[in-house]
């Protein structure tokens, strides 16, 4: 049987019956199966595909295009998936009209069920106008990797009491924007634990401890298939990179010494057309 897609009601209900959610990125179509085949309660396809997927050294070059197609790859692969498409950056900074526009591309070309955009305050009119617009926003404070310039890079936020509150007060400001759920990177467990009290929409943690309505992880990190760096607050589950090195180098050698492929992996002639083809040959 299939699985139920969640609404934004089933996660809120989930928040008030101390249910975490359990979601993870996916970027492509395979992984989105295999995200959806085990259970995953929402998918984010993260501008972090710009890392795992194309290389780049941060998420900034990402583009509204490249999100949009990796969002409807995600779609087809995951039906029964709330699916979250994540704003990139300049897709929404520049104005309020234009990120109401972008939100809306990703709902009208990719069919996600929510948009994600960084930023706490500064955000908070461009998060209005897009729930005005009907859709659904989450917002995204903490370690907020578009502007890891601004903070010095991918370091942990909300460390010290004075930097802490002004998460709380970030946090605040998007609930009444208008957001239906609040994302938090990196900060420590107490500080996302007060956010999550105080708040009564869902807050989610990636790398901000237990004390969140959910986890997020990336899936090529729970993989070990993003190779540059681990953050502290990653787990992997299995290491995939080994693994598919090991299964290509094993298809090389076996090329090499000519063990593949296989009688089993060739294609038979008709009865008779082998002696056919030989006279015609002659
Ligand atoms: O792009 C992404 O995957 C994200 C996570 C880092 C939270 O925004």
């Amino acid at each position: 049987m299939s699985k139920k897609k969640l609404s934004r009601i089933d996660l809120q209900k989930m928040k008030t019956e101390g249910q975490p959610a359990a979601w993870i990125t996916a970027y492509d179509f395979p992984t989105a199966q295999f995200a959806e085949a085990a259970g995953a309660d929402m998918i984010l396809v993260g501008d972090s595909l710009g890392m795992c997927v194309y290389g780049y050294s941060g998420t900034v070059p990402v583009t509204m295009d490249q999100c949009i197609v990796h969002c409807e790859a995600v779609r087809r692969a995951a039906p029964n998936t709330f699916i979250i498409g994540d704003m990139p950056f300049l897709s929404y900074q520049v104005s309020v009209s234009e990120a109401v526009y972008n939100a809306g591309r990703f709902h009208k070309e990719a069919g996600v069920d929510a948009i994600k955009l960084e930023g706490g305050n500064r955000v908070c009119d461009q998060i209005k106008a897009i729930a005005d617009g009907g859709m659904l926003v989450m917002g995204h404070i903490g370690l907020t990797p578009q502007s890891s310039g601004q903070l010095g890079g991918f370091k942990a936020q909300g460390r010290t009491a004075e930097t802490a509150k002004a998460q709380i007060d970030d946090a605040l400001a998007i609930q009444e924007a208008g957001a239906f759920a609040l994302l938090v990177e990196a900060v420590p467990p107490e500080v996302c634990g007060i956010i999550r009290d105080t708040l009564t929409i869902p807050v989610y943690s990636i790398g901000a401890g237990v004390e969140a309505d959910g986890q997020l992880m990336i899936c090529s990190d729970v993989l070990g298939q993003f190779q540059a760096f681990t953050p502290k607050f990653v787990k992997k589950y299995e290491n995939i990179g080994d693994k598919c090195i090991k299964a290509f180098e094993n298809y090389f050698a076996e090329v090499k010494d000519r063990s593949f492929p296989a009688e089993e992996h060739t294609y038979k002639m008709v009865d008779g057309e082998l002696d056919k083809l030989q006279k015609l040959l002659k």
